[in-house]
């Protein structure tokens, strides 16, 4: 089953709980939240109270994006907050395996997010460790950026990588994806799609014709 994740993003930071049960009611299947510190990325947006916050009001499980410098500072903190899922960026940590680990005794879904020029072999010792990988289609910092095409390629890459390894690693994709090219990173091998600018200008009906779209992969 592949899986919608509304990045909050582009929702209405005023009126966020009001935004999150129109995506919820429409059949979101998670919450991306996109955590960014001014440092490893030029934008500055959420922490950890605003986490615990949207925890509180939703049912769906918080898919949470570290976009941060030191992840392993304060990965244990965000999970502590309410993340089920987990990523953070392989550019940003020296000691991947460490982190990993630490998210992993916290008990959440643990991934590993790559900048659209990183390329796949960084992670490939440790993929087995990861519920998911989150393959960057824009350069992180900003919504409503275009999606690189050829972030395609590592896509398919990876898919045939965990095929090959018989693993049940997801993939998500973030950045660009809107319901006009949904369907090639579907045909590429995505499990988890983040949308940001493509749901929120009319998160209602968006996310409702992006659960069309997935229903048939
Ligand atoms: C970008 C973030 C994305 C962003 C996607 O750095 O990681 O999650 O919200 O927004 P759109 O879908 O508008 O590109
Ligand atoms: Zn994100």
């Amino acid at each position: 089953m592949k899986l919608l994740a509304p990045s909050l993003l582009s929702a209405n930071f005023a009126n966020l709980e009001k935004e999150i049960e129109t995506v919820e009611a429409a059949g979101a299947d998670l919450l991306h939240v996109d955590v960014m510190d001014g440092h490893f990325v030029p934008n500055i947006t959420i922490g950890i109270p605003v986490v615990e916050a949207i925890y509180k009001v939703t049912k769906l499980p918080l898919d949470v994006h570290l976009m941060i410098e030191n992840p392993s500072r304060y990965i244990k903190d965000f999970i502590k907050a309410g993340a089920s899922y987990i990523s953070f960026h392989v550019e940003a940590e020296k000691h991947i395996h460490r982190t990993l680990s630490f998210a992993k005794e916290e008990g959440a879904k643990v991934g590993l997010a790559l900048n659209p020029a990183t390329p796949l072999y960084l992670i490939e010792d440790v993929l087995e460790l990861l519920d998911f990988v989150l393959i960057m289609t824009v350069n992180p910092g900003f919504g409503g950026q275009r999606f690189l095409d050829f972030t395609l390629r590592k896509i398919k890459k990876l898919k045939s990588l965990i095929r090959e390894k018989e693993l049940k690693t997801l993939i998500e994709v973030d950045g660009g994806i809107k319901l006009e090219n949904v369907k090639k990173v579907l045909e590429a091998g995505a499990d988890i799609i983040v949308s940001g600018s493509g749901i929120f200008k009319n998160p209602k009906e968006n996310t409702k014709k992006f659960k069309e779209i997935l229903k048939r992969y």
